[in-house]
């Protein structure tokens, strides 16, 4: 019989929120069973191969996915550009057919997203968008857990974990999200998945640099279905305002380093601090996240080490959500 079509992760904006659901879910449950419980690592993919095919740096991604597929039983097969021949002497069309025979599923971190989209097209295996020019969708699933956490009071070191007894929808909608930054993949990414799942999105992007029109009409649509409120400004104290989290990213991606001068110029007064917050009128409780690696342009190190700060929960939730994305394609095929 012919094999059925892999099924890919290259962006939220492909799954519904019942599917987004159930990724959080599984994701809490699994970490909770590992820290938790003595439950033995359940060993479902033992004598399968996910290559790991990283065109940029990486040490979240990169380690969260190791150590994720190593929990799984499987083995996480590294492949960097200065390792193998991607897109230098081989083409990615003929590189995705050759190593997608040999392993059982792809994780691939790529400049433009149109290389994640070709790999897709070609692999016979399930391929995982690690991070392309237009989106991160492991990141985004990382960021909406550590807010289900944060609303079930599972961060606090004192306190039980029980994020996996509530449901997602229960915790999320209402919530009201602010970015202030670059209109990157991750701010893209959030707006094909927050307000599909009724979180509202205030982002503060400078003349120049303000997310995909494609992704901003997804989430007009999703915000409509909802409720969920979208607010695009060019003014950091007007998407803050009334904000439970705050969130940013670095001004300068990968792949845009000479880009820099120009953009720390066009950044100014974009930088997050607590006089920020105040003078934007963000929630007393209000909470910072950033998906990391971080530079203290865009956020101070008051705020970025203060007590309001998730940024560390949110980078180890890097490893459960991937985890659980795993889970989900190479063990059941499905969502
Ligand atoms: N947040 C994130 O993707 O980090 P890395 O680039 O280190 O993987
Ligand atoms: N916007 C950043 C995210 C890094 C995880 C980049 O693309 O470099």
């Amino acid at each position: 019989a012919a094999r059925p079509s892999p099924v890919h992760l290259l962006t939220l904006a492909d799954l519904t929120a019942g599917q987004i659901h159930e990724l959080l879910v599984s994701s809490a449950q699994h970490k909770r069973d590992a820290k938790h419980t003595d439950k033995p690592p359940p060993q479902p993919l033992r004598g399968k191969t996910m290559a790991i095919m990283f065109s940029k740096r990486s040490t979240r991604t990169r380690v969260a996915t190791e150590s994720a597929l190593a929990y799984l039983g499987a083995h996480g097969m590294f492949l960097g550009s200065q390792d193998i021949q991607l897109g230098v002497n081989e083409s990615l069309l003929d590189t995705s057919i050759v190593v997608s025979s040999m392993v059982d599923g792809i994780m691939a971190r790529v400049y433009g997203h149109e290389d994640v989209e070709t790999l897709a097209r070609h692999s016979t295996v399930p391929i995982i968008n690690a991070l392309s020019a237009k989106y991160h969708p492991t990141q985004l699933l990382a960021d909406l857990l550590t807010l289900h956490e944060s609303a079930t009071n599972s961060l606090t070191p004192t306190s039980d974990y029980s994020a996996h007894k509530t449901h997602p929808s229960k915790t999320l909608p209402g919530l009201r999200v602010a970015w202030v930054g670059d209109g990157n993949n991750i701010l893209n990414e959030m707006l094909v998945s927050m307000p599909k799942l009724g979180v509202h999105l205030a982002a503060a992007c400078p003349n120049g640099y303000t997310p995909d029109p494609d992704v901003v009409q997804i989430a007009k649509e999703d915000g409509k279905r909802t409720g969920a409120e979208v607010l695009l400004t060019t003014v950091p104290e007007e998407a803050v305002k009334s904000a439970d989290v705050i969130v940013t990213d670095t001004w300068v991606s990968m792949g845009q380093e000479t880009e820099k001068q120009r953009r720390l110029k066009d950044f100014a007064g974009y930088q997050i601090t607590m006089d920020l917050a105040r003078r934007g009128g963000a929630n007393s409780g209000w909470k910072f996240m950033h998906c990391l690696p971080r530079k203290p342009e865009e956020v101070d190190d008051e705020v970025f080490y203060s007590d309001r700060s998730l940024v560390f929960p949110e980078a180890e939730n890097r490893k459960w959500t991937i985890l659980a994305a795993i889970d989900a394609l190479l063990v059941r095929g499905r969502f």
